[in-house]
């Protein structure tokens, strides 16, 4: 069958560790009998040096027609890089944020893996990390505080700011179907995060939660308050299955979370719609400090890759090969320079892309 896919290498690492999940998406084609074509766009800051804007609406549309999105990172060196003296809106960021908005993603899913092999590079407690943890995070992304009302004016001779967070019945609803719908292909538990003891608007996310999971009864479904949450996942994260939540408790949360997996080099994630078409990232920028020295960790975005095959494409089986393939080549001991320990043999990214491939192909 045929898959289109809109790759965007971007700024700084981007074009090194994009190549890198070609080649694996590529050697999964051949294997198993898909074609990926790919269609590459335009963002960030090589946008801005070719037209002179982060994203243009021709780059929307391309992505737009497609059937997923794969992007590198996108930003320069925030001291050095020409691109910080232009006004935010045209600064290379500000393409991503067009892109979610245009795309209207409003899914945030993203996996926290301890791999077995990187449990040195965890910060928790020996006891605690057990035999590892395996949750994601599904935060709401386009509605909430982000983008209610906000203004700052003078009151009553103070100065005075204000942020809105609203949600309705609907934007809850389907981003819990959402985290269901993920949970049923897992181990079937969602742990839904919120502050009901406080907001109204989290009441009311607590109550069209529950009732979306009377549709789900093959799924556990319990409610937790985000202080008790963010201890809970440094206190015992093996708990966890999905944790659904709203956009800022999820923003923070999931940092959190991708805090106690080892490297930001190894975090993939998704941006998910109403639609099939999503956005497939590494959560780590375009680490403008070792772009062009073959030294990136590429496993965010291949693993990125995988979240797109089995997402967009439902090639679940797919999906877990690669998955097994890089679990396999950390097993060997190959690491890039991010997640190197004594005993371990260093490769560059290149390498460490046909490594992975070769465990496929074999
Ligand atoms: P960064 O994530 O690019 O880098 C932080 C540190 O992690 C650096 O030391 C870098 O070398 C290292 N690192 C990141 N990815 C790595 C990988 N795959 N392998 C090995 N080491 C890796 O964050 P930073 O430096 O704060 O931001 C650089 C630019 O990226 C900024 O312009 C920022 O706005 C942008 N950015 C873009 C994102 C995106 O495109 N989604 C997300 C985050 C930042
Ligand atoms: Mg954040």
């Amino acid at each position: 069958m045929d898959y289109r896919i809109a790759v965007i290498p971007g700024d700084g690492i981007g074009p090194e560790i994009i190549a890198e999940a070609k080649k694996i998406l590529d050697v999964i084609g051949r294997k198993y009998g898909h074609n990926f074509q790919y269609t590459e766009v335009l963002m960030g800051g090589v946008s801005i040096d070719i037209t002179g804007v982060p994203l243009t609406d021709e780059a929307l549309q391309t992505a737009k027609s497609c059937d997923a999105v794969l992007l590198g990172a996108v930003g320069g060196d925030v001291g050095k890089s020409n691109w910080y003296s232009l006004p935010p809106n045209l600064r290379p960021e500000a393409g991503l944020l067009a892109l979610r908005k245009g795309l209207n993603l409003f899914a945030n899913i993203r996996p926290a893996v301890l791999f077995d092999e990187l449990k040195s590079a965890c910060p928790l407690k020996e006891d605690i990390i057990g035999d590892g943890f395996d949750f994601v995070v599904v935060r709401e992304l386009t509605g909430g505080l982000y983008f209610g009302e906000r203004w700052t004016k003078e009151v009553e001779g103070l100065r005075t700011a204000v942020d809105t967070l609203i949600y309705n019945e609907k934007e809850i609803e389907r981003i819990a179907r959402c985290a269901f719908e993920i949970a049923r292909k897992r181990r079937k538990k969602v742990c839904s995060v919120d502050k009901a003891n406080v907001l109204d608007s989290s009441r009311l996310w607590r109550q069209i939660t529950h009732e979306v999971s009377k549709d789900y009864p093959d799924v556990e479904f319990t409610d937790m308050l985000v202080d008790n949450c963010a201890m809970q996942i440094v206190k015992n994260p093996r708990q966890f299955d999905v944790i659904l939540t709203e956009n800022m408790f999820g923003d923070i949360l999931s940092d959190e979370a991708s805090m106690i997996t080892g490297s930001i080099g190894m975090l993939a994630s998704a941006s998910l719609g109403k639609t099939k078409l999503g956005l497939y990232e590494p959560i780590h920028g375009s680490a403008p400090d070792i772009a062009g020295q073959n030294k990136a960790n590429p496993i965010a975005t291949i693993l990125s890759a995988a979240m797109m095959l089995k997402y967009s494409f439902d090639l679940d089986k797919e999906a877990a090969v690669i998955e097994d393939a890089v679990r396999n080549v950390l097993k060997k001991g190959y690491r890039t320079v991010d997640i190197m320990s004594p005993g371990k043999t260093l490769v560059g990214t290149d390498k460490m892309g046909d490594l992975i491939a070769d465990e496929i192909i074999n």
